[in-house]
């Protein structure tokens, strides 16, 4: 298993380019499913949970044909055709969805579609117990049937779903877009209320109406949508992605660099912007990105709660905790989004670092110096915030566990490294 070894301590200078976001790609993939023409997605991130979601896909009988690489080099910006039109499978085998929880997307648009579906159910992950009943409720709502048996979920609807009023007691974002695929192909109006607002489900509905879909209110908490007969094929482009874009500006910043984010856009973070200028963190907009700075002066403890979008993003709570580790006087962190989102504290704690979890809150008081040692990924962005505690700590980070980063973090120890720092990635 790869492992990553970083010496810290180097300032990051350079520019970043920052992907397409995963969280996109993944629904839109899936989105391929409610039409007979070919999707075109452009700027594609090249990571694992992409090429999971393309097997799954595949196995389906979706044909994927890859149309190289968008300008930029190396692996960035790949574009798939997807052709969805010889589907011969309905079913999302447990191996896959075990995998990657977000296979659970094609459930909306295969009973949307086929009036058939079934899909594995997912179970637990490292952060929480992730149950989807809000999906499955919401499909219900919508005509499905719904059956729980041998640990899949089998979903019906074989004269088409119908539209409904679909109210979600909690945001959720996986499942804002398992109905909103539904609702596209449902007779009638689907209104759906509390819905999730993350930038990534307002790109999936900007797509779904470039596929011919009539939705109002994107971008908002009450999504409506006409079902239509058929949607047709489109090209699209994935939004860029914010997270990356978060937490390479934590690198700049804890390692006190210059750094440009390419392609980076202020309006996809701006709560993260504001806490990292109340850190004293220097973050301007570019031409070509956002420039992120730390070249005098400490860092500041600040606090931090997670909500769903517009509010921070839980997705960026470890990596901030990183910043609040180095930085002066005491940060308060507080996950409200999964119960078990604090795996990442007992190693960064090895390294140094001076936490205390009461409940679904941190205290972090700012240490001197975090260092080095052997560290453990536990899932994605955790391990993100182990790679940016590695970078500011004294002496040799080794990480294991790599996968977990290669879900998520495009050619990370490149980008890195280009900037700067010293990180390989080593066969154990
Ligand atoms: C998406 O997961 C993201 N994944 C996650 O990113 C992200 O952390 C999360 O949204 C929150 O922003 C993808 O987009 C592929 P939710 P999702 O449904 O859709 C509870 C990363 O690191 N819930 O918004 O699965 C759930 O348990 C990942 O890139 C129910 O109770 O998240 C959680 O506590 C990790 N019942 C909360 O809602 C349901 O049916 C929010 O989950 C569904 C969710």
């Amino acid at each position: 298993m790869d492992q990553i070894v970083i010496r810290g301590g180097k300032p990051l200078n350079g520019t970043i380019a920052i992907g397409g976001a995963k969280n996109a790609a993944l629904p839109l993939m899936a989105a391929s499913l409610l039409t007979d023409g070919v999707l075109r997605l452009s700027n594609l991130p090249h990571l694992a949970d992409i090429s999971t979601m393309a097997h799954l896909l595949s196995d389906m009988g979706v044909s994927i044909a890859m149309q190289g690489d968008a300008p930029g080099g190396g692996h960035m910006g790949r574009v798939f055709a997807l052709d969805a039109s010889g589907l011969s499978e309905t079913t999302a085998p447990y191996d896959l969805v075990r995998r990657m929880r977000a296979s659970v997307l094609v459930l909306g648009p295969l009973v949307a579609k086929h009036g058939h579906a079934r899909v594995s159910l997912p179970g637990g992950c490292a952060i929480g117990t992730r149950p989807v009943d809000l999906h499955l409720k919401g499909l219900e709502a919508l005509g499905a049937e719904i059956e729980l048996s041998e640990g899949y979920v089998e979903a019906k609807a074989p004269n088409g779903l119908v539209g409904g009023h679909v109210l979600f007691s909690n945001v959720t974002v996986g499942g804002t877009e398992n109905i909103l695929m539904a609702a596209c192909l449902a007779k009638g109006e689907t209104v759906i209320g509390n819905a999730a607002r993350e930038p990534e489900v307002t790109d999936l509905a900007n797509c779904l109406v470039a596929m011919g879909a009539k939705i109002e209110g994107i971008g908002t908490d009450t999504l409506k949508v006409q079902g239509s007969e058929s949607l047709h094929g489109a090209d699209y482009e994935v939004v860029p992605d914010r997270i990356e874009m978060g937490s390479y500006a934590v690198a700049a910043a804890v390692t006190g660099g210059d750094v440009v984010l390419k392609g980076g856009r202020a309006d996809l973070i701006e709560v993260v912007i504001d806490v990292l200028r109340s850190a004293g963190v220097g973050i301007e907009e570019v031409e070509d990105g956002l420039r992120v700075s730390r070249k005098n002066g400490h860092l500041k403890g600040f606090d931090v709660m997670t909500e769903p979008y517009p509010g921070f993003p839980t997705d960026m709570q470890a990596q901030m905790m990183v910043l609040a580790s180095v930085a002066q006087g005491a940060s308060m962190i507080t996950e409200t989004i999964f119960e078990n989102r604090f795996m990442h504290v007992p190693e960064l704690v090895r390294m140094g670092a001076d936490i205390n979890i009461h409940g679904r809150s941190a205290i972090v008081r700012g240490v001197q110096k975090l260092s080095g040692a052997q560290v453990m990924a536990t899932d994605l962005r955790a391990s993100s915030s182990l790679v940016l505690a590695a970078l500011v700590a004294e002496g040799e980070t080794i990480i294991n566990r790599v996968y977990h980063l290669d879900r998520g973090y495009e050619r990370l120890e490149e980008k890195l490294a280009a900037c700067g720092a010293d990180i390989k990635r080593v066969r154990a």
